[in-house]
């Protein structure tokens, strides 16, 4: 595959890697304004690093936008001219619309928007992808790109603003509950570090039984509630001070705010 990312950031710079260290490029142009903090991807093979824009696309066919979404309108005029029938253009940029993409580049392009979340730096990312109607015909090349970096599911553009609340600001709201659950282990005689490793490797084993079963998660847990036990003991306290319901609403302000944000820009 011949990509170009621009904008290697935060996001661009964990896609990069990715893709390098999956073996998933042909050629990858790699742009920023200033490139000094990506300099050591220039030494890898089939790897470019440029400022320019225009170059990276005219060498490329799947085209990565990773700039914050001020930088967007700027380098889509740029490169419009560039674009052809070649190119499948993947935006990653949050809250920044297909409408609004097709007006600049034109609907006659495949667009894809991809919401990743930061597990990408090391290939876990949950990616939402949706598109317009042309770039649902390329859409499966946005999917293998995105599962070489974790797992994708395609979703109406709609879903996308809650995607980003379940998938990347999902992260943040995990990480609290693997602290607070390290905080108790410290509480109940474990040192720091050791309480993080079981609280972190719990959630990753809890994590994966659901994905290797696909059971529910209530299955799950019936395994480990014996009668009068000290699990469904705690569970039910849990559930007393309000766990899921504080979860839940956390998670409902979260789409709350993310909807003001964005009618306040419109
Ligand atoms: N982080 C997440 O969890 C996450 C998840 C999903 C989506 N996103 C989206 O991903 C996008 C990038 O986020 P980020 O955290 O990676 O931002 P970032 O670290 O600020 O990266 C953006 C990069 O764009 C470069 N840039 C700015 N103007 C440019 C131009 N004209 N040409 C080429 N490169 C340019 C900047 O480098 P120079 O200043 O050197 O040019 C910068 O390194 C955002 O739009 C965000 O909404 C992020």
């Amino acid at each position: 595959m011949k990509i170009a990312i621009l904008g290697t950031g935060n996001l661009g710079e964990s896609i990069a890697k990715g893709l390098i260290t999956t073996d998933a490029i042909t050629s990858l142009y790699l742009t920023k304004r200033d490139l000094s903090s990506i300099s050591e991807y220039g030494d890898y093979k089939n790897v470019e690093l440029t400022t320019s824009n225009l170059l990276a696309v005219e060498n490329s066919d799947i085209i990565i936008l990773a700039v914050q979404p001020v930088h967007l309108e700027k380098i889509l005029n740029e490169i419009s001219p560039a674009l052809n029938d070649k190119h499948i253009l993947i935006s990653t940029i949050t809250g920044f619309s297909i409408d609004k993409i097709e007006a600049l580049v034109g609907q006659d392009k495949f667009i894809v928007r991809a919401m990743p979340n930061t597990a990408i730096a090391v290939n876990k990312s949950m990616t939402c992808l949706c598109a317009n109607e042309k770039g649902l015909e390329r859409i499966k090349v946005a999917q293998a790109i995105f599962n070489r970096l974790g797992t994708t599911i395609i979703i109406k553009e709609r879903l996308m603003q809650s995607a980003t609340v379940v998938c990347a600001s999902g992260i943040a709201f995990w990480m609290r509950l693997i602290r607070a659950s390290t905080q108790a282990a410290i509480q109940l005689g474990f040192d720091a570090d050791e309480a993080k490793q079981l609280a972190m490797h719990t959630a990753e084993g809890a994590a994966n039984l659901l994905v290797t079963t696909q059971n529910h998660p209530e299955e799950e847990i019936d395994k480990v509630t014996t009668p009068m036990g000290c699990t469904i003991e705690g569970l039910n306290e849990m559930e007393h001070q309000g766990l899921s319901s504080s979860l839940i609403q956390g998670m409902i302000a979260s789409y709350n705010k993310i909807s003001k944000i964005k009618t306040e820009q419109i």
